[in-house]
Formats: C-alpha cells, sequence, structure tokens
C-alpha cells in the first residue's frame, strides 16, 4: 500500500530497549540467588562460544542505577528486562527470597523515578535447575503450578506499578533450541514427543499466568514475546508454495494461534498426529487457553529476519546444529524439516556477519499478519543488530546498527500508516550482553560494554556508541527524524 502523507508514530508510543536476566545481569549466586539451568549448562564443554558464561555477565546487578541513568539521559520510554526466577524462588517453589524480590524493587523504582515505563519479561529462559532434578522442568506437567506460583508472586509484588508484563519470552526458541536442536538446556535433539509435550506445558504457563494477572490487575496489559520469522516461498512452484503453509502451521501459527485464539492450528495437529506426537492435554485445558486468549493485549514480537520455505524431500535435511555461532559469515547451514521444507538462504537479501538475513520489510510483515490474522495490537519486544564493535579513541562508531535500526523503524512507519496498531518498539540490546551461544564479541547495545569472553578481561565500564545519540534524537522527534 502506498500512502503520500504517513501519519507517523502515536504520541504516547513506547520507544523502547530491552535485556534478559542472565544476559546482563551477573552475580549469580549473589544474595541467595539459587542455580538456573543456564548457570549449568554453560558449564558443560563444548555448549558456548569459548566456553562463556552469564556469572558477571555485564554485572547490572550491582550497576543498574549507572545503566538506568544512561537510560534516563537517552529519553527512553520504556525498558523491557526479564526477572530470574532463581532469585525469587532459589529452589523454584517453596521459600521466597526476600532479597530477590528487593533488587527488582530498587530496578522499579529507579526506572519510574525518570519516568521510564517497565516492561517486564517473567520468564526469559533461565529456569531453577531445582526444577529440572525434581521432575525435569517442562517436561512435567508439575511445572504449571510453580510457574504460576512465581508469576502470582511478581504480581503482587509489582503490579502496583508494572503496567505491561511479558509472560514468556520466544517459548518457540528455547523449545526448539532445548528438545530438537541440543542447543540449549536440556540439550535433548530430535525428541519431537517431548517437544511438542513440553510447549502444551508452557501454553498453559502462560494461560494461567494471564488469568491470575486479569484477576488481580484488570487493567494490566499482557502478551507472550514470540520470535516471528515471517517466510517467503522460494518461487512460484506450488510444492514451494505449499512448504510456505507447513512452515507458517507448525512454526508461526502453532505458537500465536494459542496466544491469540487458544487453539492449536488444525492442519498442524493433523501433521503431529500422523507423526504420533500430539500433546497430551487435560480436560478444561481447551477453556482456560481460550479465556486466556481472550484477555491478551497485544502480540509481543521478537524481529530480527525472515527466511524462505522450499520443498524438504522425505530424505532431506534435519534440525540439528546447523548455525553460525562464530560470526564467520558464510558457516550456516541449510535447517529443515524432511518432508515438509527447508529454509535456504535468500539471495536478495544481506547477511550479518552470523548469518541473519537483513530484511527490514519483515517487520512491517510481522505487524501486517498479526493485524490481519488476530487483530491484536503489536508490541515489537525485540529488534536489533548482533555485530562486531571497536573502541576507537573512547568512542565506538556504529552506523551498520544505526542503518539497521532505521530501516527497520521506516518500515514499521509504514505498518502504522498500513493500519497496524503498534504498541511499543523495543531494541535489542540496550546495553551490550551476553549472546546466549556466541558469546559477548556478538554485540547488540546501545551502550558498549567493556568486556570480552574471557571472566577477568575488561573494566565493565560503559561507553554510549553513535547509536545511542541517534536513537535519543529518534526518541525526542518521535521517530520523524531518523
Ligand atoms: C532472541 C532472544 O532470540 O534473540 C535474546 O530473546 C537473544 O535473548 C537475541 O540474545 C539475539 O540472539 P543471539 O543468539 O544473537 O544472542
Amino acid at each position: 500500500m502506498y500512502f503520500e502523507k504517513s501519519k507517523g508514530f502515536p504520541k504516547d508510543f513506547l520507544w523502547g530497549s530491552a535485556s534478559a536476566a542472565y544476559q546482563v545481569e551477573g552475580g549469580w549466586d549473589a544474595d541467595g540467588k539459587g542455580v538456573s539451568n543456564w548457570d549449568k549448562f554453560v558449564r558443560i564443554p563444548g555448549k558456548t562460544f569459548k566456553a562463556t558464561t552469564g556469572d558477571k555477565a555485564v554485572d547490572h546487578y550491582h550497576r543498574y542505577k549507572e545503566d538506568v541513568k544512561l537510560m534516563a539521559e537517552m529519553g527512553l520510554k520504556t525498558y523491557r528486562f526479564s526477572i530470574a526466577w532463581t532469585r525469587i524462588y532459589p529452589n523454584g517453589n517453596g521459600e521466597v527470597n526476600e532479597a530477590g524480590l528487593q533488587f527488582y524493587d530498587n530496578l522499579i523504582n529507579e526506572l519510574l523515578k525518570y519516568g521510564i515505563e517497565p516492561m517486564v519479561t517473567v520468564y526469559h529462559w533461565d529456569m531453577p535447575q531445582a526444577l529440572e532434578d525434581q521432575y525435569h522442568g517442562w517436561e512435567s506437567r508439575q511445572i504449571v503450578d510453580d510457574y504460576v506460583n512465581y508469576a502470582k508472586t511478581l504480581f503482587e509484588r509489582y503490579g502496583d506499578r508494572v503496567k505491561y508484563w511479558i509472560t514468556m519470552n520466544e517459548q518457540n526458541i528455547f523449545t526448539s533450541f532445548g528438545w530438537l536442536k541440543g542447543m540449549h538446556p536440556p540439550g535433548k535433539e530430535n525428541d519431537m514427543k517431548t517437544f511438542y509435550q513440553v510447549n502444551h506445558h508452557a501454553n498453559m504457563a502462560h494461560a494461567k499466568t494471564v488469568l491470575a494477572l486479569k484477576e488481580m490487575y484488570p487493567d494490566a496489559k499482557v502478551g507472550a514475546s514470540f520470535a516471528y520469522s515471517p517466510c517467503y516461498a522460494y518461487d512460484r512452484k506450488p510444492e514451494n508454495a505449499m512448504a510456505k503453509a507447513d512452515y507458517d502451521d507448525l512454526q508461526n501459527y502453532w505458537w500465536m494461534d494459542i496466544y491469540a485464539y487458544g487453539r492449536y492450528p488444525r492442519s498442524a495437529w493433523a501433521y503431529l498426529e500422523s507423526q504420533g506426537v500430539t500433546p497430551q492435554m487435560e480436560d478444561g485445558d481447551e477453556d482456560i487457553l481460550k479465556k486466556a486468549a481472550a484477555l491478551v493485549d497485544f502480540m509481543g514480537v521478537n524481529y530480527y529476519q525472515t527466511c524462505v520455505a522450499e520443498y524438504n524431500d522425505i530424505n532431506g535435511v534435519g534440525m540439528t546444529n546447523t548455525m553460525n555461532n562464530t560470526g564467520e559469515k558464510g558457516t550456516a547451514q541449510v535447517q529443515g524439516v524432511p518432508g515438509l521444507y527447508k529454509n535456504p538462504a535468500n539471495d536478495f537479501l544481506p547477511t550479518t556477519d552470523w548469518d541473519w538475513t537483513i530484511d527490514p520489510m519483515g517487520i512491517r510483515m510481522c505487524c501486517r499478519d498479526i493485524t490481519s490474522r488476530y487483530d491484536l495490537p503489536v508490541v515489537i519486544s525485540e529488534n536489533g543488530l548482533g555485530a562486531f564493535d571497536k573502541v576507537e579513541d573512547g568512542q565506538v562508531h556504529d552506523p551498520y546498527r544505526i542503518a539497521y535500526l532505521k530501516a527497520h523503524i521506516e518500515e514499521l512507519k509504514k505498518a502504522i500508516d498500513d493500519g497496524c496498531r503498534v504498541l511499543a518498539y523495543c531494541t535489542w540490546s540496550y546495553t551490550d550482553l551476553l549472546s546466549w551461544l556466541n558469546g559477548y564479541q556478538k554485540r547488540y547495545g546501545f551502550v558498549y560494554v567493556d568486556r570480552e569472553e574471557d571472566e577477568n578481561s575488561g573494566t565493565l565500564n560503559r561507553i554510549p556508541k553513535d547509536s545511542y545519540y541517534w536513537y535519543k534524537k529518534v526518541i525526542e522527534t518521535n521517530g520523524e527524524e531518523l
């Protein structure tokens, strides 16, 4: 569609930036915090780039005041961060840790002091290891009650000050990496049956959390954050168009339909039946999923890239570790589901050093698809560029990041002109942080942090990059000056 004059961003648009507890906090055993599945996983040789851990991360746990002050100077409207379950319940359930609750009280109050809206993610992948030991974590239905209990503790404590809640970050990623690709805890591969069961448990945890929040705070705004990669058919060959349809049902709508409609897509369900991997549901589950979906306020979208779907022969490529986690361009391999689709590179688009496709128009497509399929507002909860940054004379010049963000914001503006309701745009990330599998060399922040892979490297000093000053202007002009 073409509009001669843009409506621009709404007056109350939330210009934001984001992080996650494990990736920034450090203080991995501070003040009564319990051990998470990631604290354990990173210690298994070969699992992360150069054996990096989040033990110290970028020490946000001790430097949050300095970080928030920089946010305020930038004019940030919202800061999205996650809470470490293990700080609140060191064992996942049982006794609550007051020191952990206090840390997030302090962070939230610090943000509010400067008029920055806190946007809280309940779960960004760091599950208490104690729950893994007690009942294999997400594999057991028992986790639903513990999750809701943990979430309710957060609502009770922070609900008077936090309006925006994200129940879960990228369920599609942590489950596929954990049970299909072996790259996240618990490190299982090709376990389709458990993968779908785990997802059903996560869906129930999400749904019951939404219901609990709305009972306590009916005016709160809630949604899940989904890693959404819109997909192009490889070409006009009908079998490739069908590969796209399969990809959408199994990789996108499988999750988004649950959040927005409270039901699984029929054709994906039929495929699961044919493979004997449908999840076990209990009486009443469908009702709970539907009730929660009716109360969801937005679709959270983490947008990084689009993909391509091409028919994949029954003997074709699978899902296991095909990623480029080193930053050596051109080392990622094609992945897929035999008999359905594979995802070759898109020759029309450039890529990052980690082989992620750069496609600004994709963010507009996310918004358009969500608007026409679900008629829900959108919160862009992540979007950003992972790159190698260098300090030169005490400064960090990152024109490539500015170009990336500018192009995406321009497309987001068009999505708003197209009629999409977009509430917020959070870049990934605010400060540099630990990239789960890619160490500290893959940097995303507006604020450079002086550290490398080695735990004892660097001063952890903060240096605002050129993109920091650029985004300050974007916020000041409400997206008019890009
Ligand atoms: C999202 C996650 O998948 O993408 C973040 O929510 C993550 O936690 C981000 O850091 C970028 O991914 P990566 O692998 O480059 O760190």
